[in-house]
């Protein structure tokens, strides 16, 4: 008789290699139809982009495994491809709606995006990546709920609740972009919105009448989940509810050490979810307060979000002066100490039963070292550029996955420098060629007089360390290699820098970008390619049946009505299937 060991290695085979483990999770479609609509978050008329008319737009509530499934239909006048922050698109970049991995949907076109939530829980968020049209809207959260045999640290909330924060412009996007092609700074931003709505009217010179506010309705006593996200352009915002306290519990699908918090500085597309008790005894309604970070609040001050807390017994408006910001407009310390005190819990479940700390990555040895230079702005070719270590990244015209899956050449070099070049910054298709299964630390050199955060798709990495000054190899011994936030999105002060460890697990290729929307736009930006040298499609999925074509493949694509849903279970037999589930089931609980 064969040994237990010998079916669970037959069965892990069959779920591995057929992928039918993952059929049997559910599938939670979506139907997105972007287009724009008339709002006035700020008191002037402007065109924002809405999902199904609303903005933002709905939220993903899924759970973990799931397979995510959402029709986009473009509705805008032009090109469209939405991408999902922190979402790890585990073997799969091709879902990842950015530009280095997706021909972009034309107007009037829809796609279908098609995606497995694999062993992730927590706040995220989606947005439209490419033409600056993050500035114009269409986001909305994107929550990944627990498996119920999963136990959360802490107590089920009361409540689950999505506010959104970011600055914004009364130009729409296309006024932006403008202004960037044609060398301009954007300039201070017009306000700051919280889910869409400009600020409540807590004084009557700084904010004009016939604004609509955003109010959150709570009971008294009852604790809510609290997720807040920086969707905006590039203000870094410091969030804070009058007299609450905000318990951090979560960010970007880490589940921290809860520690209490007056205010918590949330950088351009950073998540977190806060644990809030209403323990007040509702005299008023609270202000709820996004403010921009580190500027001369006496310029900024129109640059403040504010919505209301109201208590279902609630005995009057909210009145008097806003909670006050940290005041260290001139030293960033107290910020960069509150950035240091977010730490994993590293006892809590994850998206799996064992511990997140199951996984030492202080004691896994770096293979590959990157310094990653941030300098202001410079002018290239006469236009004005960003660049990351002296170079500003292009977009190529076919997508780095689909080149490499038709074999076309000369798309890209796998050249990014570890270093920061030494001579004048240059324009390339330029990304970094990441070693399957390599574990690598990236270095964010911040030389900029700006904030800023970078993100990197299709992986969370565990930030280490952060400090002023220039990093050197001494700058190791400051990490910290035990407890460091696993997240997709991290902060670097000006004249500072931050360090990440990434374990290159997830194969594919995966944008590493500045998250600031005009750092990005200008070419801020570049790719990790994660190639498994073994041929096999176990570690990736394959290219889906509806992928778009465009640059050099574009003659491969068939017109839009001749669509192509992608089917999934095929016509394999049932019985045998269900069996297969049970057992595949069993075997991922308990691994
Ligand atoms: C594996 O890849 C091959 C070639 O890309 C493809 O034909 C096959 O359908 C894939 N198998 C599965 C189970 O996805
Ligand atoms: C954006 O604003 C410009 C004016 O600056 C206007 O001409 C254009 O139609 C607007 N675009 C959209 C999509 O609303
Ligand atoms: C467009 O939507 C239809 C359903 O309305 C769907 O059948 C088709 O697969 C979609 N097209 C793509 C390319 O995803
Ligand atoms: C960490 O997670 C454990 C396990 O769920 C929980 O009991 C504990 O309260 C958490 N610790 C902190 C400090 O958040
Ligand atoms: C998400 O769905 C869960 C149930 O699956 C529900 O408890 C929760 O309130 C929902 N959250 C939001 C923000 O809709
Ligand atoms: C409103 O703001 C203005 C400008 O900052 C300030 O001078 C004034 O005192 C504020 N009014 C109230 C009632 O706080
Ligand atoms: C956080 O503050 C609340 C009061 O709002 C208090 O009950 C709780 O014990 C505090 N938790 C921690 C971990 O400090
Ligand atoms: C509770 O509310 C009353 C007014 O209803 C107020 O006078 C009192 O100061 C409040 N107490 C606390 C502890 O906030
Ligand atoms: C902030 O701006 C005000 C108004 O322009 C100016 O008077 C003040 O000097 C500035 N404060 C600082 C510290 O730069
Ligand atoms: C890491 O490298 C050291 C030598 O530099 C070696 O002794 C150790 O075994 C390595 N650890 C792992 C986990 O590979
Ligand atoms: C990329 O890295 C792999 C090892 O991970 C190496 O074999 C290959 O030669 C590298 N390619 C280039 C172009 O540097
Ligand atoms: C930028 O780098 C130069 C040279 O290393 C250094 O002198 C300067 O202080 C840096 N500036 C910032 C803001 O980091």
């Amino acid at each position: 008789m064969a040994s237990p060991s010998v079916f669970y290695v037959f069965f892990v085979y069959i779920c591995l290699f057929t992928s039918l483990c993952f059929a049997d999770d559910p599938f939670v479609n979506y139907e997105f139809v972007v287009s724009y609509i008339t709002a006035s978050p700020l008191g002037v008329p402007q065109q924002v982009i809405a999902i199904n008319g609303h903005f933002p737009g709905p939220t993903i509530n899924v759970t973990t495994n799931n397979n995510v499934v959402v029709n986009v239909r473009n509705k805008l006048d032009e090109e469209l491809l939405m991408t999902w922050a922190g979402i790890q698109q585990r073997r799969s970049s091709w879902q990842d709606g950015v530009l280095g991995t997706n021909c972009p949907i034309p107007p009037k076109w829809n796609w279908t995006y098609q995606f497995q939530v694999k062993d992730q829980i927590g706040s995220f968020f989606y947005f439209p990546s490419i033409n600056f049209q993050r500035a114009s809207g269409g986001f909305g959260g994107f929550i990944i709920n627990n498996r119920d045999i999963i136990p959360i640290p802490f107590a089920t909330p009361d409540g689950d609740i999505i506010i959104l924060i970011g600055d914004w412009y009364t130009r729409n996007h296309t006024a932006l972009r403008r202004a960037l092609n044609g060398g301009k700074d954007l300039g201070m931003p017009d306000g700051v919105l919280i889910n869409g709505k400009g600020p409540y009217r807590y004084n009557t010179t700084l904010v004009p009448d016939g604004i609509d506010y955003e109010t959150i309705e709570v009971h008294p006593s009852k604790t809510y989940r609290i997720r807040v996200h920086n969707v905006g352009v590039s203000t870094s915002l410091n969030f804070r509810i009058q007299n609450h306290n905000l318990l951090l519990a979560e960010t970007e699908g880490s589940y921290t050490v809860q520690q209490n918090y007056t205010s918590l500085d949330i950088h351009v597309g950073q998540s977190s979810s806060f644990l809030v008790t209403m323990d007040q005894n509702a005299s008023t309604d609270y202000y709820i307060v996004a403010s921009a970070r580190f500027v001369n609040e006496s310029l900024w001050q129109r640059v403040t979000g504010v919505a209301i807390l109201r208590y279902s017994n609630s005995k009057g408006k909210a009145s008097g002066p806003l909670p006050d910001a940290p005041n260290d407009q001139y030293d960033k310390t107290y910020s960069m100490n509150q950035a240091r005190s977010i730490r994993w819990n590293v006892t809590a479940s994850g998206a799996r039963p064992n511990p997140q700390g199951s996984f030492r990555y202080g004691s896994i040895n770096v293979t590959e070292v990157y310094v990653l230079k941030n300098m202001p702005p410079v002018t290239i070719d006469g236009k004005r550029r960003t660049t990351l270590s002296g170079i500003s990244f292009v977009n190529p015209t076919t997508p780095i996955r689909l080149a490499d899956q038709f074999k076309v050449k000369g798309v890209y070099k796998l050249d990014f420098p570890t270093k920061p070049i030494t001579g004048p910054p240059r324009m390339a298709t330029s990304i970094i060629n990441g070693t399957y299964r390599g574990f690598m630390e990236v270095i964010l050199q911040n030389n900029d007089t700006k904030m800023q955060s970078y993100h990197m798709n299709g992986y969370a990495f565990f930030v280490v360390g952060m400090d002023y000054g220039e990093w050197t190899e001494n700058s190791r011994g400051t990490y910290n290699k035990w407890d460091g936030i696993a997240r997709s999105t991290a902060q670097v002060f000006p004249g500072a820098w931050t360090a990440i460890l990434i374990s290159l697990d997830n194969v594919g290729v995966w944008n590493l970008r500045s998250e600031n929307l005009d750092s990005w736009y200008l070419g801020q930006e570049t790719y990790v390619r994660v190639v498994n040298p073994e041929a096999t499609n176990k570690t990736e999925l394959p290219i889906p049946d509806n992928a778009l074509f465009c640059g050099a493949l574009k003659k491969m694509q068939k017109p839009q009505d001749i669509s192509s849903a992608p089917s999934i279970i095929g016509n394999r037999s049932k019985p045998f299937l269900s069996l297969v589930m049970m057992i595949c089931a069993v075997i991922y609980i308990f691994n």
